[in-house]
């Protein structure tokens, strides 16, 4: 059970009582193994029991985990829900049980907002504004742009947003057109596969839009295989900013990436902690991200921890 009670004074990080469950995605890209390490090492530094589960991917992998949660009376559950939908069911077990569910890093679209506590996470909306407005200076002189996009997981918050977002920003300037759009599901080895696919059938591409720098990464293999510059004959933008896309903006392979934070780690532990006490918590809590250009990822990379 979790009532923090009258008189009990042990409420916060060092109290071996609370147990949290926490059911991640899975390690499909740089971003979420940076995510998974910083959670788990910011429980074991609070001294709170992390319970963690790997969904690989699958959602049916993520109801089973949180059941399970349920089942052992976990006093909170936190879940990256893999897609947007299909949660209602499962919430609703967790609430009936009396346990509450904190969302890190992506949302659900359930319309009973009382299904969950808080959501931790960036705006993946903004995000995709932020790739669309770089674009529109990047390419304020030309006269037709090619776009071919990369989108992440069919389903997940993060390529709905940053889809919707991108569309949003150069909505209005005719000479942007997407000519070819696919899920690479936010994985290497998915962005590589479908830029060669998307440069097979497509002559003139002008940028490539890529919803998290892995996939970027794996485009910028395809690109090189078909004889082209990365960066200078095909344009590329980002959302993450892990090391790796950083070093391939450093190198002109990426021109801008979008930043999405992967340290959720100290938030989440603090908002567990107040909902042990007994305390409330904002309902949603939005990560604070910038964008890097080359200069900036120069500067950034000597320090950059993931
Ligand atoms: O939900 C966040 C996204 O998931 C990251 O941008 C991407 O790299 C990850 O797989």
């Amino acid at each position: 059970g979790c009532a923090a009670g009258g008189g009990d004074e042990s409420g916060g990080g060092g109290d071996d009582e609370l147990i949290v469950g926490f059911s991640q995605v899975g390690a499909e890209s740089g971003w979420r193994t940076a995510n998974t390490k910083d959670i788990q090492g910011a429980f074991e530094e609070a001294g709170i029991e992390l319970k963690f589960s790997d969904a690989q991917g699958k959602q049916e992998n993520q109801i089973k985990a949180i059941r399970s949660y349920i089942q052992q009376q976990v006093d909170v559950i936190a879940f990256s829900p893999v897609v947007e939908s299909g949660w209602d069911t499962v919430l609703n077990e967790a609430k009936d049980a009396g346990i509450p569910v904190v969302l890190t890093d992506r949302a659900v679209d359930s319309e009973d907002d009382t299904l969950y506590e808080s959501f931790l996470g960036s705006d993946f909306i903004i995000e995709g504004e932020r790739a669309g407005a770089w674009v529109l200076e990047e390419f304020a002189d030309a006269d037709v742009v090619n776009v071919v996009e990369l989108q992440g997981t069919t389903g997940a918050a993060p390529a709905n947003d940053r889809a919707q977002g991108f569309r949003d920003a150069i909505a209005g300037e005719d000479k942007f057109e997407i000519i070819a759009s696919q899920t690479g599901d936010f994985t290497r080895a998915g962005g590589k596969q479908v830029m060669e696919a998307f440069l097979k059938s497509n002559p003139d591409i002008d940028l490539v839009y890529a919803h998290n720098d892995d996939m970027g990464l794996g485009a910028i293999e395809a690109i090189e295989a078909a004889g082209l510059v990365p960066g200078t004959d095909i344009k590329i933008v980002t959302v993450d900013a892990v090391k790796d896309g950083m070093q391939a903006l450093a190198d002109g392979k990426i021109n801008f990436i979008v930043e999405c934070s992967p340290l959720l780690g100290a938030q989440l532990v603090d908002i567990v902690t107040t909902l042990h006490d007994g305390g409330s918590v904002e309902k949603r809590i939005v990560t604070e991200e910038t964008t890097f250009t080359q200069e900036q990822a120069i500067e950034a990379l000597p320090d950059r921890q993931y």
